[in-house]
């Protein structure tokens, strides 16, 4: 594969780029910002379904389309120098996943079936995906270390885990070298990009929008799981922390190394009721909340041991305290009162 006979030094000197998918998208745009912090060359690809034209970087190349779309993905290659791939555009909602399973096969099997029959047929040979702690379903323990089952719950973690496997079959059939990061709970944001879902259903930014009054209340999903205090631990991650680890496996992919699967997260948990708790903290507001039904898919508990990560690309993260996160999305949310609209 091309990627590995291009003499690293010479990179942006030849004008290689990285191919961003999703990076229209909260994470995507957010790394975006940090490859062109660092000079790299970038394009951006996606079909804008879930993703804002605005969060796209100015200096990025920007290219709407979808993966499933040879015609455009050849050309593309065709017309860009990339030698590595950062795959983010998929769906990403737990709960849709499970009413609409062939919705999660279609865009992110079929998604990423397409990104890697271009990339073979062109030569391009790294590859990092933004895989997910769905991937572990509900662990018999804490932290979850990578050698733990896969046995996802949903369709989002399987489809996911789908596109694990296809990539070590094409390392070992192309030579494709790929790193796998099973991100935690992804929140926060950076001073130009945050999270504009539509709808939302992720707990940080609704509860921000209950402390910001344009929700009347934060509904709290199931108050009986086997946790210390009834509602679903989670392990939050800032975005920024999540970028500098897609920068990290960049550079350990251009060294020559092996491929990887490694878990990102702060390896701190917190429960649904704490996070609304640091949102009050952060924001200094009140706001009501609403008890209900458990949500489909949810595991009791998800917290990362993250130390595979930090031990393989010399990573830690950096913001992982939960009013950290919280103050940085609430920030972006006051500078942003419309999201990109
Ligand atoms: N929750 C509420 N009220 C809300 C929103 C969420 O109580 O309004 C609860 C959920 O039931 C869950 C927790 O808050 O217990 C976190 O839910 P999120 O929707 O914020 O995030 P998820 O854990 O469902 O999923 C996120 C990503 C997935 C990823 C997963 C990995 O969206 O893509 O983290 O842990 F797989």
């Amino acid at each position: 594969m091309r990627a590995f006979f291009v003499c690293e030094e010479i990179r942006g000197i030849i004008g290689m780029s990285v191919l961003v998918t999703g990076g229209a998208g909260y994470i995507g745009s957010v790394v975006v910002e940090a490859l062109l912090g660092k000079g790299e060359r970038v394009v951006v690809l996606d079909n804008l379904s879930t993703g804002h034209r605005e969060a796209v970087a100015r200096d990025a190349v920007f290219v709407e389309g979808d993966m499933r779309n040879g015609e455009l993905l050849g050309g593309l290659f065709a017309s860009h120098e990339i030698d590595t791939v950062m795959h983010f555009a998929a769906s990403s909602i737990v709960a849709e996943s499970v009413s609409d399973p062939l919705k999660y096969f279609d865009n992110n099997v079929g998604g990423a079936h397409g990104l890697l029959k271009a990339m073979v047929g062109a030569k391009v040979g790294r590859f990092i995906l933004s895989s997910t702690a769905a991937i572990y379903g509900s662990p018999e323990s804490i932290p979850i270390t990578e050698e733990m089952p896969a046995r996802p719950l949903n369709p989002y973690g399987l489809s996911k885990l789908m596109i694990e496997q296809m990539l070590a079959w094409h390392d070992r059939a192309y030579g494709m070298r790929y790193v796998c990061l099973r991100y935690f709970n992804a929140a926060g944001a950076s001073a130009v990009h945050g999270e504009a879902h539509d709808p939302e259903t992720h707990l940080i930014p609704n509860a921000l929008m209950a402390a910001k009054g344009t929700l009347d209340r934060v509904d709290v999903f199931g108050t009986d799981y086997d946790t210390r205090d009834g509602t679903c631990v989670r392990d939050y991650i800032h975005v920024q922390d999540l970028a500098d680890a897609h920068l990290k496996a960049m550079t350990f992919l251009q060294a020559g190394s092996k491929s990887a699967v490694l878990n990102l997260g702060s390896s701190v948990g917190n429960t649904v009721r704490e996070v609304i708790e640091s949102v009050r903290r952060v924001t200094g507001k009140d706001f009501p909340l609403a008890y209900s039904e458990r949500r489909a898919g949810d595991a009791d508990r998800l917290v990362a041991s993250a130390g595979r990560a930090c031990e393989t690309l010399g990573w830690e993260p950096k913001k992982g305290d939960i009013d950290t996160i919280v103050g940085d999305a609430w920030a972006w949310m006051q500078a942003h009162p419309n999201g990109y609209d």
